[in-house]
């Protein structure tokens, strides 16, 4: 009970003191007009600006509202009356991001009807306001970038013969990284999605909403940059199809998310999620929210604030945004974004760009096809709309692509690996024919140059891509600097080595705010995996899914090339199964497993509008965190594109040995479908518990997918299932799995299921062991039953009649070599 209530009252401190923790640099808060400093509601001090030194020369005056009441807001019982051109300057000790709001308050007193007001205001020579008058009491509120000593704000009557005026000014240093520019912020626009390019904190932006969706209205004294968010009643579009989400816990703040500056914690604990009435019946649509704007074809900067207070467990809920119809960000999975911690506060920004005469910013949130049918929901707990005044768009530069020319040497140290395996092979056996095979010299993989991640040059994305706006410390915040990983790693210690593949050592490190992260350094001073280095950086920086592994960041400095990722703590899915002492996993496990990497190629192939094939599927990139959740790793050879729109890819053949599709082989097409070869093969891995390729075993064992597609097709595949789980495997559980492994692997990518249909089936294996149940509902493709079209395994020879897909090329490069000696082996 003590220590309970210590730790509480160490907790309620804390949060005291977070609350309270905002010291802006600069703070001039001035209620103008007045004769004497004045305290306001918020406790903040208000200083006269008489004789105070900020406002200059000009004829100026100060003006008292007759009619003031006691309860009428201090600030607004004077003001200060320009008749001409004059202004107030503040001495910036910090240069940076600056809030500038400034009350407007128009009484009479005397001659002077402030309603007649008409002036403009320039902020060191900006326009903020032009022909600015207002009948009643407003507050403007502008982020603007301070890069010298001094902000002058001038206030100049239109006419001669009109007025400015101004009650109160605030200005204010924000807090440090308050817009984080480069952040590979969206730019929704009625054209579709693409990247914005100008900085963020270079634009004048001016508040037009702030809402705390879900929640009441916060005032000033409520936040600790003084703001007010308002209800968002007003603006939902149905207001039934929303129902209001709150907790009375705090928010769980995580490094990398949002701050309590971000937005109070009231913001975060209050949301609007789906209002959906009986989950049976599997409720589709959006909640939406029209928030009105000047009409035309002005920018506006939009903040959407989450908090995932509706889920009882990580991982659940999947959800879409929308902004003016376009899809803004798919799939929105924040329990990955916010670090793996429920009720924990993140942002998403985006710039948005209105059609012509449209006068709201639209923004929707509806469930993503990722979740369970039960779990179907979206959420969405704060807005903020800002405008960006004067917007100007920089000169574009040229829209030049520099193009990583792949030359057929630089394959990558998979290939080397290959080449041994392959070499060990030809050792142990010699077999016919060689057919005449002829490789396109390998592609150029097509990236854009590094320069993509300081973003000057084109994006990578192309229209109509769900581009994931990484939020806060999006993909142009990756880079590490290395001095920062050889603190992580303790210098490249060896005993912190964890691991060694084509491309270099992986280490085990530390990052500074205790993060833990595998390190993947390339060998220093060689250039060998570049490309694929790149490619890695590209999706990995692009997609964030559960079951992906995430990319924590890179550095690419003195000659390095190190990749850094989340650390996963149990290692490779094929140190599970076989050759280490590791103890075996259960069935149970080993189908989660399954299904787990199933869930990340599935979102690979369909979750951008793109599609991406991972081309390197196999059990040692698929890694386990330390509960056994999978995620598919080494997304250095992945191909993206929109060719993929198109039904394949023509490229050099890549991958590893033992899992590559014998068609991407033979006819050097690419398909999504390649990759559910390979997971096939994982499949017979995971359930026999061998590697893909035993090169010690008997000619009829050497290749497992071979070997276990025998049996399978005997209907005997209980008899080479792992020993250790001989007595768990329901039958009917192993039934579905042997057949599915099976399907992946057919000979024609055309017959392969889906990985959608794959994961379908595994969850259904899953469902078998659990609780022997059948599933009611109807199955989307039927991949498991005895399709009398697929066609048997093609012998060998097949090789040879589709192996002429020559398309002019004759180099014989190295990926041919390859690809001959595994028609010669693998089949
Ligand atoms: C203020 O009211 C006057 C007359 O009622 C109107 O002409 C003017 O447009 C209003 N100004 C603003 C800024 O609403
Ligand atoms: C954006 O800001 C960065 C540094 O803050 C600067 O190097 C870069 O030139 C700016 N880009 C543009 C387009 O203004
Ligand atoms: C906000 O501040 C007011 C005082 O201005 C207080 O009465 C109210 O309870 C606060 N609201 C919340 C949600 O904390
Ligand atoms: C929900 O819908 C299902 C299917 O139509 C129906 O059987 C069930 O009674 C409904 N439940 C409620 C609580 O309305
Ligand atoms: C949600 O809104 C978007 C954009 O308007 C639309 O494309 C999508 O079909 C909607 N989803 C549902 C389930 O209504």
């Amino acid at each position: 009970m003590g220590a309970k209530f210590l730790q509480f009252l160490v907790l309620s401190f804390s949060t005291f003191l977070f609350s309270t923790a905002f010291t802006p640099q600069d703070n001039y808060l001035i209620n103008c007009g007045s004769n004497a400093p004045t305290v306001v509601v918020d406790n903040r001090h208000f200083v006269s600006d008489k004789g105070s030194g900020y406002l200059s020369e000009g004829k100026s005056f100060s003006l008292t509202n007759p009619k003031t009441s006691p309860i009428s807001p201090v600030l607004y019982s004077t003001a200060r009356v320009f008749t001409s051109a004059s202004s107030y300057a503040f001495n910036i000790k910090s240069v940076g991001t600056h809030l500038v709001r400034l009350h407007f308050s128009p009484f009479s007193s005397g001659n002077y009807d402030l309603k007649n007001g008409n002036f403009d205001v320039l902020a060191n020579g900006i326009s903020l306001l032009s022909n600015f008058g207002a009948n009643s009491t407003v507050l403007k509120e502008f982020f603007l970038m301070v890069d010298k000593e001094e902000l002058e704000i001038l206030f100049t009557p239109a006419s001669d013969s009109s007025l400015a005026y101004v009650n109160a000014i605030e200005v204010f240093s924000a807090p440090k990284d308050f817009f984080i520019d480069a952040a590979g912020i969206a730019l929704i626009s009625p054209d579709g999605i693409q990247e914005f390019k100008q900085n963020v904190s270079s634009q004048i932006l001016e508040t037009v909403h702030r809402i705390n969706v879900g929640g009441s209205m916060l005032t000033p004294f409520n936040d600790t940059l003084w703001r007010t968010w308002i209800p968002d009643e007003d603006f939902l579009y149905f207001k039934s199809a929303a129902k209001i989400a709150r907790t009375t816990d705090p928010p769980n703040y995580q490094p990398g998310g949002a701050t309590r500056e971000t937005a109070p914690d009231n913001v975060y604990m209050t949301a609007q999620q789906m209002n959906i009435v009986n989950r049976s019946l599997n409720s589709l649509f959006n909640i939406t929210w029209d928030f009105p704007v000047r009409p035309g074809e002005d920018m506006h900067f939009v903040r959407l604030h989450f908090c995932d207070i509706v889920s009882v467990a990580l991982n659940t809920l999947y959800f879409n945004i929308y902004i003016n119809g376009v899809t803004a960000y798919k799939d929105v999975d924040l329990s990955v974004l916010a670090l793996h911690q429920l009720a924990s506060p993140y942002y998403i920004d985006f710039v948005v760009k209105n059609a012509k005469g449209s006068g709201v910013v639209r923004v929707s949130v509806g469930p993503s096809e990722l979740s369970a049918t039960l779990r179907k929901n979206a959420l969405l707990n704060g807005v903020e709309i800002m405008r960006m005044v004067n917007f100007v768009a920089s000169p574009r530069r040229s829209k030049k692509k520099s193009l990583w020319i792949l030359v057929g040497s630089v394959i990558g140290g998979i290939f080397v690996l290959a080449l041994a395996v392959v070499a060990i092979l030809a050792l142990l056996k010699c077999r016919k024919r060689k057919p005449k095979q002829k490789t396109r010299r390998a592609e150029s993989a097509g990236w854009t140059s590094l320069r993509v991640y300081g973003g000057s040059s084109q994006a990578t994305a192309s229209e109509g891509t769900a581009l994931a706006s990484p939020g806060p410390y999006g993909y142009f915040g990756l880079k590490i600097p290395f001095a920062d990983i050889q603190l992580a790693t303790n210098n490249f210690d060896k005993t912190l080595l964890i691991g060694s593949g084509g491309f270099g050592m992986v280490y085990k490190g530390v990052l500074g705010d205790n993060i833990k992260v595998a390190v993947k350094r390339g060998m220093p001073g060689s250039r060998q995996g570049l490309p694929e280095f790149h490619t890695e950086i590209t999706v990995l920086s692009k997609i964030r899914h559960r079951h992906l592994v995430s990319l924590v960041g890179y550095c690419e400095e003195q000659s390095e090339m190190i990749l850094v990722y989340e650390y996963m703590e149990k290692g490779p899915l094929r140190h599970h199964l076989y050759g280490t002492d590791l103890p075996p996993l259960s069935w149970k496990q080993r189908l989660e497993i399954c299904i787990g990497a199933a869930r990340g190629l599935h979102y690979l192939h369909t979750g951008s509008a793109q599609g991406i094939i991972h081309r390197d599927i196999k059990s040692t990139n698929i890694l386990l965190d330390e509960n056994y959740v999978a995620k598919v790793a080494d997304f250095g050879l992945s191909k993206s594109g929109p060719c993929l729109n198109e039904t394949h890819v023509s490229t050099g053949v890549k991958g590893s040995f033992g899992y590559l599709d014998p068609e991407y082989f033979r006819r050097q097409q690419l398909t999504d479908k390649s990759d559910v070869y390979s997971f096939g093969v994982v499949l017979f891995e995971v359930l026999c518990a061998r590697p893909a390729v035993d090169p010690l075993l008997t000619r009829d064992q050497v290749n497992l997918a071979e070997w276990a597609m025998e049996w399978q097709k005997k209907g005997m595949i209980e008899q080479i299932v792992d020993p250790h789980l001989k007595d768990q495997i329901k039958p009917s559980s192993l039934k579905i799995f042997g057949e599915t492994a099976e399907k992946c692997l057919a000979e024609y990518g055309v017959d392969r299921p889906t990985m959608g249909d794959v994961l379908w089936n595994l969850e259904y294996a899953y469902q078998l062991q659990t609780n022997g149940r059948k599933r009611e509902e109807h199955r989307p493709t039927d991949v498991t039953s005895d399709d009398p079209r697929t066609p048997m395994v093609v012998p060998s020879g097949r090789a040879g009649i589709d192996g002429n897909c020559d398309d002019g090329t004759s180099d014989i490069s190295t990926s041919g070599v390859f690809s001959q000696l595994i028609t010669n082996e693998g089949r």
